[in-house]
C-alpha cells in the first residue's frame, strides 16, 4: 500500500507490458485507455511501459494511431495533444483471431521483441477487454502460446485482468475459476468489478470502522431495514445485444449489488490485508438466505420499461428484466430478521446509487436514517432530531450532512479504473472480487434467475419512480 501511494515509487516499478485483447472495443476507449492516459500524465505508470492491443480488425499503423485518438474518452482541455501523442507512442497493435492460436505465437514474439529491445525480462498484464464468451477460449490460447509463463526466473509478473459477469450462473463460474485456476496462481487474477474501486464505496468501511459510535448500532436490534438502490436514468443505449441475454441481475445484482451488501453488512476483518477484507466480504455473502421459487412472488419484483423491446439488439418477444427489487435476508444473529432491499433499474427517474439504513423509531417517520451516497454527489447524510422550538415537546427532522464536493482537498475522486489498475500494476488485490465472493453471489443469485419466472414481469413507464 505504501508503495502505491507515492508516485515517485511507482515510476520506478519494474518495466511493464499491458496487453488489451480487443484493444478497439467500447471498454478499452472508455475506460481502460482514458485511465492509463490519466496514470501516464501522473507519472504514475512505470517508467518504461507499453501497451500492445490485440483484435481482429487489420489497421496500418497510422491507422490504428488514429483509430485510438479518436475514440479516447477524456474530457476536453485535460491532456495537450503533445502528450497524448507521446502516450500512443507506448501503444503497438497485433492483429489476429482471438481463437487462432497462431495469432498468440505472434503476439509472443512481438512481447518478446519489447523485452530484448529493453534487455529486461517484463511484468505482463493481459486484460480481457472482450464478451465473456470468448473468456474461454482466449484463456486457452494464451495458455497454449506460454503467454503466461513467467519469464527471467520470477523477475517479471504475469497477470491476467477479467471482467464481469463472471460465468453466466453456479456452474459456468465454477467451470471458468477452473480454467484460470490450470493457468494461474490466485495472486494472479484480478476479478474486476469497478464499483469496489469508487470512492465513496471505500468510505463504507472507513465510516463503518473508523468511526466507533456506530458498529454498536450496525445489527438487528437497531437496524430496521437497508435498502440498496443502484438506478439508472439511461436505458440500454445501444447495448441491446449485449445486455437482452443478461438482463439487470446478472449485470448489475450478480456484481456491484453484492459487493455493495458485503461493504454495508460484513464483519469488521482481523486486519485491513487484502485477504481479511476479502474474507469477510465472502463469509457475508455465503449467508444470504436462498430465495425459494414458492417466495419468489413475494420476495421479488421484476420489470421492463415500456420500449425496452424496440432498443436495437433486444429480441422483439424479449422478457429480459431491466429492473429487479428483491426482499432479502441475511442468516447471521447481527442482521436476525432485517430485510434487504436490493433495487435496481435502467430507465428511471434518475441515476444514483444509494444506501438507506433506517434505523428502529417510534414510527417510520420517527426514523434515524444513515444514506451513503456513492453517486454521483458522493458523501454521506444522517437524518435525526432536534425539537421544534416551542412550549411543547415536538420534534423535526434534520439532515447533517458530507459531500466530497464540499471539500476542496477531497474534492478530486480518482477514477474507479484508474484506481484498478494501479492495484493491478502493484498486486493489491483488495478492490478485487476474490473467487468466493464471486461463488457466494452466483448461490444467492442462481435460484432466483432460474425461477424468475414465477413473478410477473411488469412494465413500467421510462423515467418512473417507482416501480410495481
Ligand atoms: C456496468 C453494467 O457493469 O455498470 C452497465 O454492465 C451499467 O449496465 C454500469 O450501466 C454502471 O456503472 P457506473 O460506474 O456508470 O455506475
Amino acid at each position: 500500500m505504501e508503495q502505491s501511494s507515492n508516485p515517485d515509487n511507482f515510476f520506478a516499478l519494474h518495466p511493464t507490458i499491458f496487453v488489451i485483447l480487443g484493444i478497439t472495443g467500447d471498454l478499452a476507449s472508455r475506460k481502460l485507455l482514458p485511465a492509463l492516459l490519466y496514470l501516464y500524465s501522473k507519472k504514475m505508470l512505470p517508467q518504461r511501459f507499453a501497451i500492445v492491443g490485440f483484435s481482429r480488425r487489420s489497421f496500418s499503423r497510422e491507422e490504428f494511431r488514429e483509430l485510438i485518438r479518436s475514440k479516447l474518452n477524456i474530457k476536453p482541455g485535460d491532456f495537450k495533444e503533445e502528450d497524448i501523442k507521446h502516450f500512443i507512442d507506448h501503444i503497438s497493435y497485433e492483429q489476429g483471431m482471438f481463437d487462432d492460436v497462431s495469432a498468440y505465437a505472434r503476439l509472443k514474439i512481438r512481447l518478446t521483441a519489447i523485452d530484448d529491445r529493453w534487455g529486461q525480462c517484463t511484468n505482463k498484464l493481459f486484460h480481457l477487454s472482450v464478451p465473456p464468451k470468448l473468456y474461454e477460449g482466449i484463456l486457452t490460447n494464451i495458455h497454449k502460446s506460454d503467454l503466461a509463463e513467467v519469464c527471467g526466473d520470477g523477475i517479471g509478473w504475469t497477470r491476467i485482468l477479467i471482467e464481469k459477469p463472471f460465468g453466466n450462473d453456479i456452474e459456468t463460474a465454477r467451470a471458468l475459476d477452473k480454467l484460470l485456476a490450470k493457468l494461474f496462481n490466485e495472486d494472479q487474477i484480478f476479478r474486476i468489478d469497478h464499483y469496489l474501486a469508487k470512492e465513496a464505496m471505500q468510505n463504507i468501511l472507513a465510516f463503518r470502522f473508523a468511526n466507533s459510535m456506530f458498529e454498536p448500532i450496525w445489527c438487528s436490534e437497531f437496524v430496521d431495514k437497508i435498502h440498496i438502490k443502484l438506478y439508472e436514468k439511461i436505458g440500454v443505449e445501444g447495448r441491446g445485444a449485449f445486455y437482452d441475454p443478461i438482463g439487470a441481475l446478472k449485470d448489475m445484482g450478480q456484481s456491484h449489488m453484492m459487493q455493495i451488501l458485503a461493504l454495508i453488512a460484513m464483519d469488521k476483518p482481523k486486519s485491513f490485508s487484502p485477504e481479511d477484507i476479502r474474507r469477510e466480504r465472502a463469509r457475508i455473502l455465503n449467508k444470504l438466505e436462498s430465495i425459494s421459487p414458492r417466495q419468489m412472488a413475494k420476495q421479488v419484483v421484476r420489470g421492463q420499461y415500456e420500449g425496452y423491446r424496440n432498443e436495437p439488439g433486444v429480441a422483439s418477444q424479449s422478457v429480459t428484466e431491466t429492473y429487479f427489487r428483491i426482499q432479502a435476508r441475511i442468516n447471521v444473529d447481527r442482521w436476525k430478521d432485517v430485510p434487504i432491499y436490493l433495487e435496481n433499474g435502467k430507465a428511471l427517474s434518475e441515476t444514483k446509487t444509494e444506501i438507506d439504513i433506517y434505523f428502529k423509531g417510534e414510527n417510520l417517520d420517527k426514523q434515524n436514517i444513515i444514506t451513503f451516497r456513492i453517486q454521483p454527489d458522493e458523501g454521506i447524510k444522517i437524518r435525526f432530531f432536534v425539537k421544534t422550538p416551542g412550549y411543547e415537546f415536538k420534534t423535526e427532522p434534520k439532515i447533517l450532512k458530507f459531500k466530497y464536493s464540499d471539500s476542496p482537498s477531497l474534492s478530486a475522486l480518482p477514477n474507479d479504473y484508474e484506481r484498478l489498475i494501479h492495484d493491478a500494476f502493484v498486486g493489491d488485490q483488495t478492490l478485487f472480487a476474490s473467487t468466493d465472493e464471486i461463488m457466494a453471489s452466483w448461490k444467492f443469485v442462481t435460484p432466483i434467475l432460474t425461477s424468475l419466472d414465477k413473478t410477473p414481469l411488469i412494465t413500467y413507464k421510462k423515467g418512473t419512480e417507482e416501480v410495481g
